[in-house]
Formats: structure tokens, sequence, C-alpha cells
């Protein structure tokens, strides 16, 4: 059976962002806020929609609730392209949802995990991401159900010849279990940001994390937020130079700049090459407000792409 280039093991849900918020909240006020936008969010979604954005047959293995905004989040992603037949609906809990008050440096994230704690092995159809050439899951602390199985999942996608990426973004409980070590051992590009780096690895020192980091999954690419990003390949390195954009937000860039740098990885591009992709993916996702809204639009996602790889 042939399926998808990649399957997204993951969690849809919609992202609420306020904008304009003033600098301190008082309680018991009516507060006016600037703007607002509801949009496909969750970086699993995010990424799936911009990976397919970017021309990457991507399929999606989920669970949504049966409500208008599960509804509304599955039909974004299947506009953008990705294979949604593989997402399940289920009555017991409603879809997620992600408040993010955009503080301008100071964001405040609320996530209400809904179908994402339902998400569980059973689910999953191994035919299908057997069927994929390249296993992603992002989120890693957010699936409750599936958590204790995520290594597995992944050591058996490898044990099929499928390559492996996991960004498993920030842990609300802020343990980061050791269990997530025993799974980096079966990822073949690992995706933190510069904090999640140094939280997983233990220590504060950047170099020294990446350095841990590296012995356990053969690439690590580590997002620097407005600094760009970082690249580690056993004794390799390589940096890439933020780009500068007008930035409105910087929600899912990071899943954006996953997005990025795999789209590359299976054309077969040098490594350099696929994280200047990513690190573009990444500012690109910043132009427009959340996470896929600037991936919505082709014309300007293509011209885009094509000025910043040709100033390279
Ligand atoms: N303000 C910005 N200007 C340019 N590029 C950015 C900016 N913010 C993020 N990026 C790009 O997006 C990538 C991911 O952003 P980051 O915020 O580090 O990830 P995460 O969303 O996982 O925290 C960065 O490595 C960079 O390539
Ligand atoms: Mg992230």
């Amino acid at each position: 059976m042939s399926g998808p280039d990649v399957c997204v093991v993951g969690e849809i849900n919609p992202d609420l962002i306020l904008y304009g918020l003033p600098k301190e909240l008082k309680a018991e006020h009516e507060i006016l806020i600037d703007g607002f936008r509801l949009t496909l969010g969750s970086s699993s979604a995010i990424f799936a929609h911009n990976l397919s954005a970017l021309g990457t047959h991507v399929g999606m293995i989920s669970k949504i609730g049966g409500d208008p905004l599960g509804k509304m989040a599955l039909e974004r992603l299947a506009v953008s392209g990705v294979d949604v037949t593989h997402v399940s609906r289920t009555d017991r809990k409603p879809t997620g949802l992600t408040v993010i008050l955009a503080h301008p440096g100071k964001r405040f994230i609320l996530t209400y995990p809904g179908t994402m704690f339902e998400l569980n092995y059973a689910d999953l159809d191994f035919d299908y991401i057997f069927s994929s050439r390249h296993l992603h899951l992002s989120s890693f602390f957010l699936h409750r159900a599936l958590r204790p199985k995520i290594c597995e999942v992944f050591r058996q996608a490898r044990a099929k010849g499928l390559t492996t990426s996991l960004d498993t973004n920030d842990d609300p409980e802020d343990r980061w279990g050791e269990d997530l070590l025993d799974v980096l051992r079966f990822v073949d590009i690992f995706f933190p940001n510069e904090r999640e780096a140094k939280k997983i690895a233990g220590t504060d020192d950047l170099s020294q994390a990446i350095e841990r980091l590296a012995q356990l999954s053969p690439l690590v690419a580590v997002k620097l937020g407005a600094d760009g990003a970082f690249l580690r390949e056993g004794t390799n390195e390589w940096r890439s130079p933020p780009i500068r954009v007008n930035s409105v937000d910087a929600v899912g860039a990071g899943d954006s700049f996953d997005a990025g740098f795999i789209h590359r990885f299976l054309e077969g591009a040098a490594r350099e090459e696929c994280l200047t992709y990513a690190n573009i993916a990444g500012a690109f996702s910043t132009t427009h407000e959340g996470g896929t809204e600037a991936f919505r639009d082709r014309e300007s996602m293509t011209r885009f792409f094509r000025d910043h790889l040709g100033r390279k």
C-alpha cells in the first residue's frame, strides 16, 4: 500500500489568539483588546498543515470531538491537502482549545486538552503508518493516553524502515520525564527549542545540552527564536542566522520550522539546505497571525521562499 510521505500522529485543535492586551490584566474589570484570531492551532496540526502546503503528501492520525471547533480544524487541514481519513471522532470529550494571550515578549498559553488526552495506542492504524516514509509526532507531554506507548510506536516505525522526527514542545508539568530519553533513541531528527533542549538534557548550558542530545538522536535541530537555528549531526554543526521579518506573532514558528526541515529532508537535500529552508519556514510563519495563516496564502509563501532562498 502506498500511503502519504509523512504520517503525523498527534493532536488537532484550534487556537484563539488575543492581541493588544494591556500590560496588566486587572481582575473583575472589563478589559478591551485590539483583536483576535480563531485559527487552526496545535503543534501536530500546524506541522501537518504547513508541510502539506509546502508540497509534501501528509496524512494524520488524530482524535477530535464531534463539535464545531473540531470540524473547523479538520476542514482547514483538508483544504491544505492533508489526508484526514485517519482522524477519528469521539463524544467522550470536546476538541481541545488553546487560548493565547499575545503579550509582546510575554506570551500566555492556556490549553484545554480535550480529545488530546484521548488518543491511544488502539487508535493507531499501523498499516497506514508503515505505508508512509516518515513518522512525526508533536506535543509528547500532551498525549496522556498514548505516552506510555510512544517509544513502541517509534521503535516499530524505525524497524519498518521509516525515518522519524519528534518535537516535544513544553511539558506543562515541568518534569521532562526519563521516558522521553528512551524515545529519543528511535528519533532521527529531534526538534527542541533552546529552553526545551536545556530542560530535557538537564543543564543550563546550551552547548552541553546539544552535546548530550546528540548522543541520543543523530540529528538535533535547535530552534533559537529570533536568533535563528542550529543543527548538529555527530561532530558536524551548522548555524542559520535569523531572517529579518515584520513578526505578527511567533505562534507555531517552531512547528513551521520542523515542516520546512522535513520537506527538504525527504527530498534528499543536504543538511545545510534543510536548515536554511526550515529557518525560512519558521520566519515566514511569524509574518501572519497564528501558525498556519501565512501558509494558506500560496502566492506569498512562494514569493517569500524564492526571495530568501535567492538571497543566500
Ligand atoms: N522573530 C523571528 N524572526 C525570524 N525568525 C523567527 C522569529 N521567531 C521565530 N523564528 C524562526 O522560527 C523558528 C522557531 O521559532 P521558536 O520560537 O524558536 O520555536 P518554538 O515555537 O518551538 O518555541 C526559529 O528557529 C526561527 O527560524
Ligand atoms: Mg515548539
